[in-house]
């Protein structure tokens, strides 16, 4: 009985392992699960697929097994158009509808093939559009289809891609577009399986006018010919939040044998000189937790709509050029968008609850790599400015306590982007080096380091790291943590009393300079600030007092023109502070960053901080309707939600 009972579970577990890594099947191939290869280890078989609720799809009947794109971009109509065949991998015989992920999508014809390669039309239902998952798509067929085409084009307003006149690029000659596809807008410019929890290699021909160059997440060729025609090949398994696609007047600069920077020609010198340590953070991280799979590692530099810092495209990091500020000093994110090509594109959270797997290990890595190439007091330094920001956070309520746990319950019915706090990034980092700070640091790599290969190219749950962790690091030293301990970390709200804070003592001497002057001293001396990294002045911006007087905030400005900064670190914190203190010298600049930044993160800030006031509400619409056809439709939903829920004091 016993014997049975196990037989059948390795059963089930070894079909699960062999659908989850089984390649394309062959055109005409029966459909069956083919045997899982004879185990080498007797490691546990990759965990079961957990259900996604920001998606229609059904991957527990069907997979997406390979994509294949054709695509022509249309400035004028801002739009792509053509076709998109799914090569599926369906789980058993029998015929079932096809669900798919689409968001307002024209769907012209939709065709399928049985393995025998006639192309035959299939009958469909777009369901109504709800506004936060998008139209489900059923394809009926009465025989099981081994490839679905569907022709179709997007919408000028999909979520997930952003349209540039040439006047809104550097370089005001071409136009420009680009894809973001986390967390749940790929269907907006791809009908598929929209969760991380299915994976897929692709094909894409891309055509676009002769002068503007596409580029995408897969192998581009720093040598490409700009001539409007382009194929792309990503022969890697990868969720669909990891597909990409910009085009625009790019050009390419060399950092390495297998890194450069891709950006407008206005800013490729810049952007290569920022980004020129990109090598040495690879290495870094090789050193650390194992090669890096996926051969170049290139960025491209973005328009500053971007509304992200930084996006993790495999092979092609999407980045703001609001991180080019001249000294390298916010290239940590680019740390961080390298790190994922471990945490996140190898190993992937199978649902956007688990996003903390994603974005918690990869704050913890790109910790790592800041620590390595720019020193310990760096890397204290950042730690400090997120741990001190979630504090905030925490204390004025913006976190509810049920979203403040690691390992959040279903996000049913949510719209994974509102889900996203710093919880998942600096509670996730943070539970890691205390993790480090218990076992040390060798164990704790080698953990970590076999953690990223034996899941590599899975999507998992916080449950398997959960498991994963008992069985491989509890056990090298049992009395390092308790129960107790883990269980605030991961089941309860906040930070952990026993948590080791973070401190800088490069941020002591900024207290005391700025304390100096608030009582009544000098401003800091030039010969102190002009060794300051921006996060320096982060801290020095972040330690003001709620408001200054009149004569303060004056004061600073004259000492440190802060308005008009091209920094957007130091501009999202000065900004607000001015407001506060009713400093209207600073509006004609704060209006200039408004207009021309789209990064969410620096600007939703400063309108926070607007439309406290009737006078500041005012002035934020009139910044907004000026500022909106610039925007990138994530950040304008941003900014319309926060304006419509302001409720002015006076
Ligand atoms: N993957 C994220 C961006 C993201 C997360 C987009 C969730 C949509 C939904 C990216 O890696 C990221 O974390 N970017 C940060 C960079 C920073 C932490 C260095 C950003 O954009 O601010
Ligand atoms: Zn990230």
């Amino acid at each position: 009985m016993r014997l049975v009972l196990l037989m059948s579970l390795v059963c089930v577990m070894a079909l699960t392992a062999c659908q989850r890594n089984a390649p394309a099947p062959a055109a005409a191939a029966p459909v069956v699960a083919k045997p899982a290869p004879a185990p080498k280890a007797p490691e546990p078989a990759m965990p079961a697929r957990t259900h996604d609720e920001s998606s229609y799809a059904e991957p527990d009947v069907v997979r997406i097994s390979n994509l294949t794109l054709d695509l022509a971009v249309d400035f004028d109509k801002k739009q792509l158009a053509g076709s998109a065949t799914l090569d599926l991998a369906w789980h058993d015989l029998q015929p079932h509808p096809l669900v798919l992920d689409t968001r307002d999508l024209a769907i012209s014809k939709i065709e399928g093939n049985d393995g025998t390669d006639t192309w035959v039309p299939l009958t469909y239902e777009l369901a109504p559009r709800d506004p936060i998952f998008g139209s489900k798509l059923t394809i009926n067929s009465a025989r099981q289809m081994r490839q679905v085409r569907i022709t179709y084009a997007t919408s000028p307003q999909a979520s997930g891609l952003q349209w540039l006149e040439p006047g809104m690029t550097e370089g005001k000659q071409l136009p420009f577009m680009f894809s973001q596809s986390e967390a749940i807008h790929a269907r907006s410019w791809i009908p598929l399986q929209d969760t991380p929890g299915v994976r897929f290699s692709y094909s894409a021909h891309i055509t676009t006018p002769p002068s503007v160059m596409a580029l995408m997440s897969a192998d581009n060729n720093p040598a490409a010919v700009r001539n409007g025609n382009y194929s792309f090949r990503m022969e890697q398994a990868v969720p669909s939040y990891l597909l990409a696609i910009a085009a625009g007047d790019l050009v390419f600069r060399r950092i390495s044998d297998r890194s450069g920077v891709w950006s407008e020609p206005e800013m490729a010198e810049k952007a290569k000189a920022e980004f020129a340590d990109t090598e040495k953070m690879i290495q870094t991280t090789e050193g650390l937790y194992g090669p890096y799979r996926w051969t170049r590692y290139d960025l491209l530099v973005l328009p500053p709509s971007f509304p992200f810092g930084g996006m993790e495209n495999p092979r092609l990091t999407f980045a703001t050029p609001t991180v080019i500020v001249g000294d390298k000093s916010l290239v940590s994110l680019v740390a961080h968008e390298l790190a994922h090509s471990w945490s996140g594109n190898l190993v992937t959270n199978a649902s956007w609850k688990d996003i903390w797997l994603n974005e918690g290990f990869t704050t913890y890595v790109q910790s790592r790599i800041t620590e390595a190439l720019y020193g310990q007091d760096v890397a204290e330094m950042e730690r400090v400015i997120d741990q001190s920001e979630l504090a905030r956070e925490i204390a004025n309520d913006d976190i509810k306590p049920a979203d403040q746990v690691l390992i959040l319950p279903p996000l049913t019915g949510r719209d994974p982007d509102d889900g996203l706090s710093d919880i998942a990034y600096t509670k996730g980092a943070w539970f890691l080096q205390f993790l480090e700070q218990r076992f040390g640091r060798p164990t704790f790599d080698a953990f970590l380091r076999g953690y990223f290969d034996h899941f590599a190219f899975h999507s998992i749950s916080s449950d398997d790291f959960e498991s994963w962790m008992r069985a491989n690091l509890l056990p090298k030293d049992p009395k390092a943590v308790t129960d107790a301990e883990l269980h605030a970390w991961l089941h309860e709200p906040g930070i952990p009393v026993f948590a080791v804070r973070a401190a800088s003592e490069r941020f002591n001497a900024v207290d005391v300079a700025r304390k100096a002057w608030l009582d009544g001293g000098a401003l800091p001396a030039s010969a102190a600030t002009s060794k300051w990294m921006t996060q320096e002045w982060i801290r020095f911006l972040e330690g003001m007092p709620e408001t200054l007087t009149a004569a303060q905030v004056a004061a600073l400005d004259s000492g440190f023109h802060f308005n008009g900064t091209p920094n957007g670190e130091i501009a999202m914190r000065w900004y607000p502070l001015a407001v506060r203190s009713n400093y209207t010298a600073a509006r004609p600049g704060m209006a200039a960053f408004l207009q021309k930044i789209g990064r969410r993160k620096l600007i939703i800030p400063i309108y926070e901080a607007l439309v406290k006031t009737q006078d500041g509400l005012a002035f934020a619409k009139g910044v907004f309707e000026k500022a909106k056809p610039g925007y990138h439709p994530i950040t304008t939903a941003s900014v319309e939600e926060l304006i419509a829920k302001a409720k002015p004091a006076h």
